[in-house]
């Protein structure tokens, strides 16, 4: 296993929308190393989520903290969103030593796949739901303080 270099706001690989990952790419040595290349990065820094963009790799690909562990999704998609949105502090291993409060949705309905290529659904909520909403972001180029900004307004 490796430590990654994390990449910090200004690069451009974290203002791109990620590309989707070929199911079948999951089985290749080169990914498995991937992911747990990724893992080792996340815990090495402290972080309790990690998206590929962030290590240079613009795929749909994140590792985020559920409170049971770490789990890695693959193309996930949110199929629901509650109304209800709540206000928390969040941090990036992207932009270090800044914290702010951002509204996330309180809850969600998640679907991606597995690292083993099994399509999976299910609901979070709360923290773990905020993770999510932080990962699912930098797929999409976006980094919480984008958010912070468009909020204030
Ligand atoms: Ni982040």
């Amino acid at each position: 296993m490796a430590i990654l270099n994390i990449v910090t706001d200004g690069d451009p690989v974290l203002r791109k929308r990620a590309a989707e990952v070929e199911i079948k790419e999951l089985s290749t040595p080169k990914f498995k190393k991937f992911l747990e290349d990724m893992l080792e990065t996340m815990y090495a820094a402290n972080g309790i989520g990690i998206a590929a963009p962030q290590v240079g790799e613009s795929v749909r690909v994140f590792i985020a903290e559920s409170g049971k562990g770490p789990i890695a999704l693959i193309n996930p998609v949110f199929t629901k969103k509650s109304w209800k949105l709540l206000k928390g502090e969040e941090g990036c291993l992207s932009v270090p030593g800044k914290f702010d409060k951002v509204l996330r949705h309180k809850s969600l309905s998640v679907e991606a796949f597995t690292t083993n290529g099994q399509h999976i659904a299910f609901t979070a909520e709360g923290f773990f739901a905020r993770v999510l909403q932080h990962e699912m972001d930098h797929l999409d180029g976006l980094l919480y303080v984008d958010r912070v900004k468009e909020q204030k307004k």
